[in-house]
């Protein structure tokens, strides 16, 4: 088993590129499916949960290959397959993105219960009624379901409960093929919505208003494939803003989308770090005087604070001067990641949907984490702890974070990727 070695304590410096968006270019290349030409995707980050995107697409039927070192290249050649494999479904939540395009092409889907995080319940109830409303089959079958579309889908209009961001991104891809209008009432704003709407307009699809209350599409007999630069990501982003807060350091990100981390910022400056930007770049300083002070954050739909970024709030506050309260309104178990932290020192108390985090010293240790962004929470923890702290469960982090090791030694952080079994802290 690999750990992720950190010497914490030190204060990282330096500027560093954040990959493509790993949001973005899951739906990106599901999207591509729709375009009956070849679709060309450049700064797609190298993780695994790309890797397992591209094993699906190859299995219903797509080409999906490294063209360059983060271009992609996919192509709907022949006949798809709507038969999904369950392992590929079972490690990824953004498989169901394959279900809109799929079903946009007039092909039947059997889709299992997809994976990813366990975070709380994700069931796909949003998804479903979207598609249904375009005029989908849906027969739910134990543990999974079969989606049987006419030969082409009908626009309607589309009400979404709650704005979810793949229900939303599964039913503007599917009704970008379908015939006539179909009006998304209550979409998720993310900026993801917004760079999927981009791709699908270069792709000739006729969609506006993402980033807005509704989102209108009027449905193209086809589309044409096209070449779109993923934007950079803008959770990996905070990861480093919060990295340079926590250790007292200073970092610049570059290329970075200033615009999409309103609220990360506004946390930020509340707590004393100094946070400028500029176009296309960010940058942190921790606070001065050392600590930061302690700030309550929420997370909501964008544009409120992103819940993809609470664990790495959380693991900046365990070191605040004060009392921060964190609530989670996403995801109904977002706290798996704290009892790892109080194998740090943190103190933390967890109650439902909120935790308070007392500001204290923290120790290193030797940790698992058990989530993507929870194991991003631990290294900000571990680069803050003074001394030697190791982290494992790295293929969590591996699904999200590109080159994590080496971006952290280029900012002067001594950390490694190691295969020993670390000595017990
Ligand atoms: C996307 O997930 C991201 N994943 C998540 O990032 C992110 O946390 C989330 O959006 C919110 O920003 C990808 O883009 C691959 P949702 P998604 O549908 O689309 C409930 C990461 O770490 N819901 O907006 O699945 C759901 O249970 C990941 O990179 C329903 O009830 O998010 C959740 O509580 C983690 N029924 C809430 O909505 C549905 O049919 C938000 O989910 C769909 C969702």
């Amino acid at each position: 088993m690999e750990w992720l070695e950190v010497e914490g304590g030190r204060p990282l410096a330096g500027s560093v590129r954040p990959s493509g968006a790993k949001n973005a270019a899951l739906k990106l290349m599901a999207a591509s499916l729709l375009a009956d030409g070849p679709c060309v995707l450049g700064r797609v980050p190298r993780i695994r949960d790309v890797e397992a995107m591209r094993g699906l697409l190859e299995a219903v039927g797509a080409r999906a290959a490294w063209s360059g070192p983060q271009e992609l290249a996919v192509h709907r050649s022949g006949e798809l397959l709507g038969e999904l494999p369950e392992q590929l479904v079972g490690a990824l939540r953004a498989s169901v993105q394959l279900a809109g395009p799929l079903v946009a092409l007039g092909c039947p889907v059997r889709l299992g219960r997809p994976g990813g995080c366990e975070i709380g319940d994700r069931p796909l109830d949003l998804h479903l009624q979207g598609l249904a409303a375009l005029g989908v089959r849906v027969e739910e079958r134990g543990s999974w379901w079969e989606l049987y579309p006419p030969r082409r889908l009908s626009g309607a209009e589309v009400v979404l409960e709650y704005p979810s961001v793949g229900a939303t991104e599964n039913v503007m891809m599917a009704a970008s093929r379908a015939r006539g209008t179909t009006i998304i009432y209550n979409p998720a704003r993310e900026p993801e919505v917004v760079e999927l709407q981009g791709f699908l307009r270069a792709m000739g699809a006729r969609v506006e208003g993402a980033g807005g209350p509704c989102i209108r599409i009027e449905g193209r007999d086809a589309l044409e494939g096209a070449r779109w630069e993923v934007m950079p990501d803008r959770i990996e982003t905070a990861t480093w803003l919060l990295a340079a807060a926590i250790t007292g350091g200073h970092v610049e990100v570059a290329p970075a989308v200033p615009q999409h981390l309103g609220a990360v910022v506004q946390a930020l400056q509340e707590a004393g770090v100094g946070v400028s930007w500029g176009d296309g770049w960010m940058r942190a300083e921790g606070a001065s005087g050392g600590r930061v002070r302690a700030v309550s954050i929420q997370t909501q739909p964008y544009p409120g604070f992103p819940t993809d970024v609470q664990p790495l709030w959380t693991a900046l506050m365990t070191v605040a001067r004060g009392v921060a309260v964190v609530r989670e309104e996403v995801y109904s178990r977002r706290f798996g990641y704290v009892s790892q932290l109080w194998a740090m020192g943190a103190d933390i108390r967890v109650e439902g949907r909120h935790a308070v985090v007392r500001g204290a010293r923290l120790h290193p240790a030797r940790v698992q984490a058990t989530d993507l962004r929870g194991g991003a929470a631990l290294v900000l923890a571990a680069l803050a702890a003074q001394g030697l702290s190791h982290i494992g469960g790295l293929s969590h982090l591996d699904r999200g974070y590109e080159e994590l090791a080496a971006k952290l030694a280029g900012l002067g952080g001594r950390v490694r990727r190691v295969r020993s079994e670390p000595v017990p802290a």
